[in-house]
């Protein structure tokens, strides 16, 4: 059998050139979601864009041997409205070659997009403190999972936001992936609230990543 590379795996930035594989990784993460059925272009131009944006980053797991194959990545941003207004906007012209021959494959894709534009402020409505960053989408290739691999790239992300002024993560999982709420959950985000986007149940977790001082 392959020896897994876990031992040696390093973090590094998640980078533009990595946008294809961490597209493909996300297909492969999340079948069934509404980002997935958008498919592998779109994907990919979000994570050629998440990047270089002042409000977002991520973190790549990479083998120091084969450093261009990405083997999980975690991305965030610091802010959802400030990047959902930015991809909007600023850089709705890389999304939009490959949104429309996507909704021109698929029409009913666009009535879903709709409610993309409406998740900052639905958001903002689950009494969210501010600022609060959001963990955006953490994958692991599946032969490496529940190697810790998963935890590495949550402790980066926990820090850089730590670093860039941000004390609270919020992330967005759906309902039915119990794994992945095992997981948040042991790495310190607790239940907040169930709601429905894309007509999937969802439930929001938090993290508080400072701890608060208590009465002496
Ligand atoms: C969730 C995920 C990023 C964790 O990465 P990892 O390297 O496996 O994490 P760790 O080894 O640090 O922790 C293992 C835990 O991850 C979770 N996990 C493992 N496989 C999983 C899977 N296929 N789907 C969801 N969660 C999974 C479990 O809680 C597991 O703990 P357990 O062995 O007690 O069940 C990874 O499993 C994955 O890529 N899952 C698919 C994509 C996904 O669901 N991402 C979250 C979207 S919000």
């Amino acid at each position: 059998m392959m020896r897994l590379p876990v031992e040696r795996l390093t973090l590094t930035p998640l980078t533009p050139q990595q946008a294809a594989d961490a597209a493909w990784l996300h297909r492969v993460g999340q079948p069934g979601s509404f980002l997935t059925a958008l498919g592998d272009e779109v994907l990919t131009v979000l994570y050629r864009v998440l990047p270089q944006s002042r409000v977002g980053f991520g973190f790549a797991a990479i083998d120091p041997l084969q450093p261009q194959k990405l083997l999980g990545f975690v991305s965030a941003t610091t802010s959802v409205a400030a990047l959902f207004l930015e991809m909007g906007l600023r850089r709705f012209p890389d999304f939009a070659p490959a949104l429309a021959r996507r909704f021109i494959q698929e029409p009913t894709l666009a009535l879903r997009a709709t409610e993309t534009v409406l998740y900052p402020f639905r958001h903002a409505t689950s009494d969210a403190p501010s600022p609060t960053g959001e963990l955006l989408s953490i994958m692991v290739k599946p032969e490496l999972r529940s190697h810790g691999v998963g935890g590495m790239l949550l402790a980066a992300l926990k820090a850089e936001c730590l670093r860039r002024g941000v004390a609270i993560v919020d992330v967005t999982v759906a309902a039915d992936n119990q794994g992945a709420q095992r997981f948040y959950v042991r790495h310190g985000f607790t239940y907040v609230q169930a709601f429905t986007l894309y007509g999937r149940p969802m439930h929001l977790y938090r993290a508080l990543l400072l701890e608060k001082k208590t009465a002496a």
